[in-house]
């Protein structure tokens, strides 16, 4: 464990945005991480896979890289498996490691970049699936005294892209593990209609966990951008939540605009579909812009300046805005 200084965190994000961070380290243990923050002075900037945030300028602090490792069998029984992960194992491979082993529950979020330490952050989610579905419990690392506690479900407060680690505790806990409950008889879950339509193309009609995780991985390579080719931090902006007035306004002018009713008489629109209806899908300024298959994913096709990208993110809202009265709300954490 050595801390480094001016190190360029462009490996560590997956928008490839060229910035220096003063001091940077990677641990794999507490001890480490006490060792490092005894006497630190620095702003902590915790990074994991760099796949949620865009660095505008360098970073005047302390990068702390998460590599705690390690899956740990909690308690099992004929149903079920509660497993304790290290918050720097890799998402991906945490969701391979669970299907091979065949326990079900997280193949829906197969593909999330990141790692599993930062999956309680903003309850990562897709096709029909949000990882609090999953967490039993958080282990965190107290920033302001050192000190080791655990956060059940409910405490975790966990919303559409949201917890208390992204709100009311923001930048005051270093996640250490996520404890997850799986299920050893896989019930799949296929009612997001693009899994049932790649299941239907792929002409399978009992799926498992492993079909499901593949049509998954099918449906995002289909429109998402591989940040090893394009950089990008994935949906930039959360789709809106509006009123019943707000989108029965909308769909007076726009009956296609595609909405999800919430449980509690709101609706959930889809900011893909407004970015696209303001002209702004495909659109591409100098060496960045708005991917061409999917409006609410902003690129860097190289060399991309982080504050070029904000930029262009405000104009987005102020065109959503002028055209819808919505505005949207980032899901990248700007740096
Ligand atoms: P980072 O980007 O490293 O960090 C994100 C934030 O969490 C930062 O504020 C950081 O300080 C903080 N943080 C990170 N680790 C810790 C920790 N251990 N303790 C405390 N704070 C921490 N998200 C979805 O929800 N659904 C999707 O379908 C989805 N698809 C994506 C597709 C692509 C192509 C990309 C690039 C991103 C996508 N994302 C998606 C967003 C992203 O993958 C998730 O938000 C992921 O959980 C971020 O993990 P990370 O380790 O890269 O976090
Ligand atoms: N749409 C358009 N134009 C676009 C993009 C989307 O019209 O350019 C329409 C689609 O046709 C569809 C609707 O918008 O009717 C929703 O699109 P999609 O199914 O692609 O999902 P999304 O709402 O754009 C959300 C998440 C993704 C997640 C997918 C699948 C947010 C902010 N984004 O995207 O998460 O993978 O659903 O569940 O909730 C992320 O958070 O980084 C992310 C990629």
């Amino acid at each position: 464990m050595k801390i480094k200084e001016n190190i360029s965190l462009k490996p560590f994000n997956t928008f490839g945005i060229e910035v220096l961070t003063s001091k940077f380290v990677e641990i794999s243990k507490v001890e480490e991480l006490q060792e490092v923050l005894m006497g630190n002075e620095d702003p902590i900037l915790i990074l994991g896979g760099g796949s949620n945030v865009l660095f505008t300028e360098n970073y005047k602090g302390l990068a702390i890289k998460n590599n705690f490792k390690g899956i740990q069998v909690v308690e099992e029984n004929q149903n079920e498996i509660v497993l304790k992960v290290g918050g720097g194992e890799v998402w991906h491979e945490f969701v391979l490691y669970c299907i091979a082993n065949d326990y079900a529950g997280v193949e829906n979020l197969s593909l999330i970049p990141g790692n599993v330490g930062a999956s309680p952050m903003q309850n990562i989610g897709a096709y029909g699936v949000e990882v609090k579905d999953l967490i039993v419990e958080v282990e965190a690392f107290d920033l302001r005294d050192n000190s080791i506690r655990v956060f059940s479900n409910t405490e975790c407060d966990f919303g559409y892209r949201s917890s208390i680690f992204k709100t009311s505790e923001k930048g005051n806990y270093f996640i250490t593990a996520v404890t997850f409950k799986l299920n050893k008889q896989a019930i799949v879950n296929t009612s997001y209609g693009a899994i049932e339509a790649e299941l239907e193309r792929l002409k399978i009609s009992n799926p498992t966990i492993k079909d499901v995780s593949n049509a998954v991985i099918n449906i995002r390579s289909s429109k998402l951008p591989d940040p090893k080719e394009i950089g990008n931090s994935g949906s930039f902006f959360k789709n809106p939540i509006v009123t019943e007035e707000e989108k029965n306004k909308i769909l007076t002018t726009y009956p296609d605009a595609p909405n999800y009713p919430q449980p509690n008489g709101t609706s959930k629109m889809a900011a893909g579909w407004l970015i696209e209806k303001c002209s702004w899908k495909g659109k591409r300024i100098d060496n960045y812009g708005v991917h061409e298959k999917q409006a609410l994913v902003l690129v860097n096709y190289g060399g991309a300046k982080g504050s070029d990208i904000f930029n262009l993110s405000e104009e987005i809202i102020q065109s959503v805005n002028d055209t819808f009265g919505i505005v949207l709300e980032r899901e990248v954490n700007i740096l």
